[in-house]
């Protein structure tokens, strides 16, 4: 094992001597690269972003914006990041440098005033720029879609990011006006090449350490000697646990790269998928295979989160108003469970016992989610919060039912934000079952739905409204799948 080392803006450098919980920012800032900023520190402003070179989907490397706020720079390990510092050239000495072109379009929209955010906005501004396929899109503007550009740039890809000076029309003007990479770009010809090859990291400072295994078997191996480890995948969850509550921990284990978490398979009977892809890459190599999630990804978060979350974790950390349970349980899914003596697979149903605990056990893995074929027909995902993106949940629910013939045959209905774990509407899924899919049964179901649950009061809402968002979400539903089932 060689000593950590990470590649920044094309210089390698020594990880040391940064502790293993230092963050990515941190390190960038210590070292200078002071155009990456804080201004949360939990993954919501986006100040922080940067490029990190990821394996690709059409080509062999991706360029991937990420919070460096949240991401421990020992995770980066062997790894290739590109800072705002990075992406304009430099000029010869004496001379002013080139802007990259989404700085260039920033500058001259007036997409910058105090310029804090800037550089932020720019690193998910230029993995847009870069993104497969945003090219393949241009076409003329749309103009009932305010969210795309007539150069295909996605605005939800600066949904992580926030201005509070400039205010987001210049900014957006700049991404609709950014051109395609040049042939001889040195980020797009990076694409060409593989991405680098993650590290077996051993990274210890002060009697911490950061471990990185090449294999499963090796992996579980070391939880079962250091079952209080903590694991992570893309520290989404775990960043902010040190930065904001200070929590350290003497063994971090990373599994976001290990290539038995990292598989999707989409089979006869189920769609398995890697515990330790991030929701990024489960949206892109799905496209849409499972719409329940298709619905449910845009709301999950920012895309800079998107880039690093993982299901594994969401459901690892067992969070009562954790986005994906609903989604999973409303699809009947369950979770493969490993340790060093094998697998088991657990109902998602069956997985949450209490507040942020499971039947996961000490020493154990979530490997894959495995979603049974065929898929209900008439889904839906309901996130209700105070913001539309990038906000916690204060309810969610999630639909699946199949109806055949006019009636209900099957229904799963998922919930979040509504009792200390996430929960099936057992309930409301019987009062469904066997009846016709009619305005009378659905307006017979929505108090039962209305009832599931324990809701609390709290900052977020109210038991009392998150009591009547549930009935509201099921005449939503039947009012947006009438149509769609007659
Ligand atoms: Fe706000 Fe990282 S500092 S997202
Ligand atoms: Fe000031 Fe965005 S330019 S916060």
């Amino acid at each position: 094992m060689t000593a950590a080392r990470i590649t920044v803006n094309g210089n390698e450098a020594p990880i040391a001597p940064a502790a293993p919980h230092t963050t990515a920012l941190d390190f960038l800032r210590e070292r200078g690269l002071t155009g990456t900023k804080e201004g949360c520190a939990e993954g919501e402003c986006g100040a922080c972003s940067v490029l990190v070179a990821r394996p690709g989907t059409d080509k062999p490397t991706d360029w991937v914006a990420v919070n460096a706020c949240l991401v421990p720079v020992a995770a980066l390990d062997s790894q290739e990041i590109v800072t705002s510092e990075g992406l304009a050239t430099a000029g010869a000495a004496g001379t002013p440098g080139t802007l990259h072109p989404v700085q260039e379009e920033m500058a001259v929209r007036g997409g910058s005033q105090c310029g804090y955010c800037t550089p932020g906005f720019v690193c998910s501004m230029a993995a847009e720029y870069y993104r497969p396929g945003r090219c393949a899109h241009q076409e003329p503007a749309d103009s009932t879609d305010p969210e795309h550009g007539p150069n295909g740039f996605d605005l939800h890809a600066l949904s992580g990011n926030l201005c509070r000076c400039t205010g987001y029309r210049p900014i957006r003007d700049a991404a609709f006006a950014v051109g395609t990479p040049t042939a001889d770009d040195p980020l797009a010809r990076r694409r060409e090449l593989s991405p680098p090859e993650p590290a077996a990291t051993a990274y210890s400072q002060d009697g911490s350490v950061f471990l990185r295994r090449s294999t499963l078997a090796e992996t579980l191996r070391v939880l079962r000697e250091r079952p209080e480890a903590v694991v992570v995948a893309g520290s989404t969850d775990w960043g902010v646990e040190v930065n904001i509550r200070s929590r350290r921990a003497d063994c971090v284990i990373a599994v976001d790269r290990l290539p038995e978490l990292r598989e999707l398979r989409v089979g006869s009977d189920s769609v398995e998928i890697g515990a330790a892809l991030t929701l990024t890459e489960i949206e892109r190599r799905l496209d849409g295979r499972v719409p329940l999630l298709a619905e449910l990804f845009p709301l999950f978060a920012s895309r800079l989160i998107r880039n690093s979350a993982t299901l594994g974790g969401n459901l690892g950390t067992g969070s009562p108003i954790g986005d994906s349970p609903p989604a999973l349980l409303a699809l009947d899914a369950s979770v493969v469970l490993a340790d060093a003596d094998g697998e088991r697979e657990v109902p998602l149903s069956d997985y949450f016992t209490g507040y942020r605990q499971s039947v996961r056990r000490p020493g154990e893995l979530i490997r894959a989610v495995r979603v049974p074929l065929p898929l209900s027909p008439v889904t839906a995902f309901h996130k209700i919060a105070k913001r539309r993106f990038d906000d916690i949940s204060s309810v969610a629910v999630a639909f699946a039912l199949d109806v055949e013939d006019g009636i209900v045959r099957k229904a799963r209905i998922g919930l979040g934000g509504v009792a200390a774990t996430p929960i099936r509407a057992l309930s409301t899924e019987a009062a469904l079952e066997g009846r016709p899919w009619t305005a009378e049964t659905v307006e017979a179901a929505a108090p039962v739905l209305r009832a599931e649950g324990t809701p609390m009061d709290d900052h977020r809402a109210s038991a009392a409204y998150r009591s009547a968002m549930l009935g509201q979400s099921l005449l939503k539903l039947y009012a947006r799948t009438t149509e769609a089932v007659s």
